[in-house]
């Protein structure tokens, strides 16, 4: 008897849906198989980055590291005296090569520069201003401009002039009013041609190494010493920001923007699970990150019993300059204050993984997108104003800007209000204390020739610059 065709049909289906089943499940366990793709939801691929038509590219100097013969400082001073190998000497000869300098920046098709007017040379005696030293910025500044570049003006970048040193420098609590006045004279003669100006350069930085670690002239080791010299620099800061906008507002030129280029760094603790280094990573972080910054905008800045400031006028930037290089572990041995600051561990740090420059700083990028995202809590524009390497080769250099323009690229991508990037630096310059051997240049000077090279490094940025886009 045949059984009814149903009662034959449904096993077989059963049979044929299992095997069926069992097929399916060994095909999608193959990922290969192309006609039963996997459905997983599929991330669009992320875009370049394209920066904004008027964002700033270029490149920085400063006076003393790239001029030559700034006989008049501290820091030539310093350099006399002191058991260097190097001395600044002749530097980079840009005092007399800055038009051709600015010749190659434009052919590299950088918009802005950044370079430093040095103190010494304007007012070389107490109150005697040099007419001549003056009209050379205003050609440097032409010369720029004439190029389409925009000039970005460094009122000090870490030197004084000797008179002002022998007096104490900015351990005097005359320094304020006398850099306002400098400042007041630099801006009357020069202000209509400029519209960035920075007032100060890395203040945390200067007042660490001339006056905690002794390192920079003149050289002091004491921490009463070193807050006394924050706290003037602050006030000149105050001074000078005050007296740039009183003149534009007086001459009727329209009103520039005017902030500082603040040394950052990233702090990490040299063994994440111990606290006391965690605690250490963010008292760093607070104290040579965010205090100087906070006084500006705040008006006011403390760092426990420490550090206590309240200055004349909240407010007094209208740009953050943040110079980047590195990051740097540290670890604490102790409850005191000093002990808490921590030591730095990052010769044996095992995540310190980075590639690393001639002078040992780790490259490490990541960093930058960090700080640009905690810096964007200001409220303020953003101008990198110093991001550079010294490298032991060039190719490292063009891994190291591209890199840097990548985190710089995510951080815009999610709010961070940057308006441009400068390289450090745009030719090879003296280095602090360290001489000719670290080259950060995108072009390369001969020292002995004083002839100019472009790296291929400033090549691969120039095409960046160009086509005002990142990959991602
Ligand atoms: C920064 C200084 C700059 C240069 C670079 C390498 O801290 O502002 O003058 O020396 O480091």
């Amino acid at each position: 008897m045949r059984r009814p065709q149903t009662q034959k049909v449904k096993p077989c289906f059963k049979r044929h849906v299992a095997a069926g089943l069992v097929l399916l499940l060994l095909v999608s366990m193959n990922a290969g198989c192309a006609l039963f793709p996997k459905r997983i939801p599929v991330k669009p691929a992320p875009q370049a980055f394209t920066f904004p038509k008027d964002f700033l590219w270029g490149a920085a100097t400063s006076a003393h590291q790239v001029e030559g013969n700034n006989t008049n400082n501290d820091w030539w001073d310093w350099e006399q005296s002191y058991p260097f190998e190097e001395r600044s000497g002749r530097a980079s000869d840009h005092w007399n090569r800055f038009d051709k300098d600015f010749q190659l920046a434009h052919a590299l098709g950088h918009n802005v520069h950044r370079f430093s007017i040095e103190w010494s040379r304007i007012e070389p005696r107490e109150g005697e201003f040099d007419l001549s030293a003056i009209n050379h910025y205003r050609q440097v500044i032409l010369s720029l401009k004439s190029k389409g570049i925009k000039p970005i003006v460094t009122l000090n970048h870490f030197t004084l002039p000797l008179w002002l040193a022998r007096q104490g420098g900015w351990l005097s609590d005359q320094t304020p009013e006398l850099f306002g006045r400098y400042v007041q004279t630099v801006t009357e003669a020069l202000g209509s041609e400029v519209h960035y100006w920075i007032t100060l350069n890395e203040p945390m930085a200067y007042a660490f190494h001339g006056y905690m670690n002794g390192k920079w002239p003149p050289g002091i080791k004491s921490l009463p010493k070193a807050v006394i010299v924050l706290k003037h620099l602050l006030e000149g800061h105050v001074s000078a920001y005050g007296k740039i906008k009183a003149v534009y507002v007086q001459k009727g030129w329209p009103l520039p923007m005017v902030g500082i280029a603040h040394q950052v760094l990233i702090f990490a603790p040299c063994t994440e699970s111990a606290w006391g280094d965690r605690f250490s990573a963010k008292l760093r972080n607070r104290l040579v990150n965010h205090l100087f910054i906070q006084a500006m905008v705040h008006g006011k800045a403390h760092f426990f019993g420490l550090f206590r400031v309240q200055l004349d006028k909240p407010r007094t930037l209208d740009f953050i300059g943040l110079n980047y290089y590195t990051r740097e572990f540290v670890s604490t041995h102790g409850m005191q204050l000093s002990e808490m600051m921590g030591e730095e561990c990052a010769e044996k740090h095992p995540r310190n993984v980075g590639q690393r420059n001639f002078l040992g700083w780790e490259t490490y990028p990541e960093g930058l997108y960090t700080l640009l995202k905690d810096f964007s809590g200001y409220k303020l524009p953003i101008l990198i104003s110093e991001n550079g390497t010294c490298a032991n080769q060039d190719g490292e250099r063009t891994d190291f800007i591209a890199q840097h323009i990548k985190a710089m690229a995510r951080a815009m991508r999610e709010g961070a209000p940057v308006m441009g990037y400068l390289y450090w630096s745009l030719i090879d310059t003296y280095e602090w204390g360290e001489g000719f051997g670290p080259r950060f240049g995108l072009i390369e000077v001969n020292y002995k020739t004083q002839e100019r090279k472009i790296r291929e490094s400033a090549k691969k940025y120039s095409e960046i610059i160009r086509s005002g886009k990142i990959s991602a």
